[in-house]
């Protein structure tokens, strides 16, 4: 059977990020088959369509080529004022553009981490809907909203949340069947 391959991408692009390092945390908790790569979006210019009239740059070029030679992608956003990161937004406009919209009935899933207590619960809400204009299929359950992330990474990013970890590892799988699921395997 061939790998199951999912991009990950980030919404935050500081080097000591939580939600990163939960995607670091979900590299290590795949099961075997899947593989997770974690894709760069800090080197996108922002949005401009008369940018993209003249030619996509390189660097979104390469992260939309990701996209759709994935079988799935996985997400991680923090929240800033209730809702996605500014560098998300921006990614997710510059990949939603045609042609070829990469996330086009791509089977998605999101984690969220923040050091607040309810876990970026409603940039999750803003992203999940964000997929109604991409036409893309997010994964319901289960929910990862990383609270109090502060506490439970460790100096050198390590997702040490025994809880939060075992969702990760449900949420990779159900990701998996899901994405099976919605091309007719079962
Ligand atoms: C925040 N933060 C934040 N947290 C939250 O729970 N709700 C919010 O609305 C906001 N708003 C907000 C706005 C801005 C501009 C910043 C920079 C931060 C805190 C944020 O969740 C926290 O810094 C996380 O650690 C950011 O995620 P990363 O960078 O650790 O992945």
């Amino acid at each position: 059977m061939s790998e199951f391959r999912i991009l990950a991408i980030s919404g935050s692009l500081r080097k000591g990020s939580f939600n990163t390092a939960a995607l670091r945390a979900a590299q290590e908790l795949a099961p075997p088959g899947v593989s997770i790569e974690i894709a760069e979006i800090g080197d996108f210019p922002m949005y401009n369509d008369d940018i993209r009239e003249k030619a996509y740059p390189e660097s979104v070029t390469r992260v939309r080529k990701q996209i759709a030679e994935s079988d799935a992608v996985l997400f991680a956003t923090p929240e800033y004022n209730y809702s996605v990161s500014a560098p998300l937004k921006n990614a997710f406009d510059w990949i939603s553009r045609p042609p070829n919209q990469p996330l086009m009935n791509k089977p998605v899933a999101i984690i969220s981490a923040s050091a607040g207590p309810i876990g970026g619960t409603r940039a999750q809400y803003h992203l999940r809907h964000m997929f109604v204009a991409t036409n893309s299929h997010p994964l319901n359950n289960p929910q990862v909203m990383i609270g109090g992330a502060a506490s439970k990474f460790d100096e050198n990013g390590k997702f040490n949340d025994a809880v939060g970890r075992e969702l990760i590892q449900q949420l990779i799988e159900a990701l998996v069947i899901w994405s099976n699921k919605l091309r007719g395997k079962s």
